[in-house]
């Protein structure tokens, strides 16, 4: 590596590193000591407030691979780790092993789609790093094996995350109900959708795991909501922008419940990457957007839903007993055929965690060198 250079002045310090000549404000860098964490709670004990005057460097130099900073008010030096300056100067921010590039996908996915038995996912941190892998990478994977026990489903969950509720408690079961609460609980087909946006935070990654399914039709569908907004950002980019920029109301009522939120139908980060989508008729309020603003809205709109239907974006596939399907409620937008009721038996039981602990869960894992990218070598004959 060639030499690093600091060039210091008032607030901050040029600091010439391979990947470039870069800016630190001293703040930060006071901030970024390692001293600043304690070892044990590994929470930040240092308070920016406490410093007496702004603080000021005096001098900056290397020792092996830590930038050793001193100041003119301290007698204490701080030390920076080089590789946050470098990974900074390269994306604006820390590492982050769960920071993975999504892969779009489309109607072929189905042969790619990441399978893990549920012994892998729950007694190995191999499995585990692969189902969580391919939830943050693809947004879907499937959990093969499920044994069909009441706590087959929470050993699962609690191996990405806690169980989060929502209102209908912590599991939910999706089979024909005679008063059903919601569609789902019905036979008949249901639009593609993301569930629960009228929750304040609509569930982060929804499990499906199927107990039974004997009926005629049904077949489940999903998309990549990612992939659809993207091809909405190439093809209108206008409509693209006002999904993106404003909240429309959803709702969630029935007797005893009365929840609303508003949420935008394609979420970006601050890089402006698509991180999700949130669409779903059947809980979709009034819209109250100006007027006249709708004169714009609902055509991109309805062409995002229109795109949704396109043949490119859906795969659709049996949910098969045994198997638990999980993916990213915020992404994957889901629905189902309808199907005959009296042809058979279909029971799926669902729950949710949330995509916070899917990504600690990945995090811890990859620091111990499991970042689940490779197939799980065959074991022992297994379902
Ligand atoms: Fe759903």
């Amino acid at each position: 590596m060639t030499e690093t250079s600091f060039e210091l002045h008032d607030k901050g310090m040029v600091v010439g590193l391979p990947e470039g000549q870069r800016y630190f404000n001293y703040y930060w860098l006071r901030d970024a000591c390692q001293s600043c964490i304690d070892p044990q709670t590994r929470e930040r004990v240092f308070d920016a407030s406490e410093l007496a005057q702004p603080p000021r460097a005096t001098s900056a130099m290397v020792e092996g691979e830590v930038v050793v900073i001193g100041w003119a008010d301290e007698a204490q030096a701080s030390r920076v780790p080089l590789a946050l300056l470098r990974d900074v100067a390269a994306n604006g921010r820390g590492a982050d092993p769960a920071d993975l590039p999504r892969r779009l996908w489309f109607n072929d996915h189905l042969p790619r789609i990441a399978r893990v038995s549920q012994d892998d996912v729950t007694g190995t941190e191999e499995g585990r790093a692969r189902l969580a892998r391919a939830l943050i990478e693809d947004g879907i994977a499937i959990v093969t094996g499920m044994e069909k026990s009441e706590g087959s489903l929470p050993r699962l969950v609690n191996a990405i995350g806690p169980v989060t509720p929502s209102a209908e408690g912590l599991f939910f079961n999706v089979r024909v109900e005679i008063a059903p609460t919601n569609l789902a609980f019905t036979a008949g087909p249901l639009e593609m959708h993301t569930d629960l946006p009228g929750e304040e935070t609509a569930p982060g990654v929804q499990f499906l795991h199927c107990l039974e399914n004997t009926v005629e039709g049904g077949n489940s569908l999903f998309l990549d909501g990612a992939a659809v907004a993207e091809a909405l950002r190439e093809e209108d980019p206008e409509a693209f922008a006002l999904l993106a920029g404003h909240d429309i109301p959803f709702f969630y009522r029935h007797d005893d419940w009365d929840y609303r939120a508003h949420q935008r139908v394609i979420e970006t980060d601050v890089d402006g990457r698509v991180t999700g989508v949130t669409i779903s008729q059947h809980l979709q309020d009034n819209m109250d957007l100006p007027q006249d603003l709708l004169d714009d809205y609902y055509p991109a709109f309805v062409k995002f839903i229109r795109m949704m239907k396109e043949d490119r974006f859906l795969l659709r596939f049996r949910s098969e007993a045994g198997n638990c399907v999980v993916f990213d409620n915020h992404r994957i937008v889901h629905g189902r055929e309808g199907y005959v009721a009296d042809s058979g038996s279909r029971h799926l039981r669902g729950c949710y965690t949330d995509r916070g602990a899917l990504r600690s869960t990945y995090r811890v894992l990859a620091k111990k060198g499991f970042d689940g990218e490779a197939e799980i070598p065959a074991r022992q004959a297994q379902g």
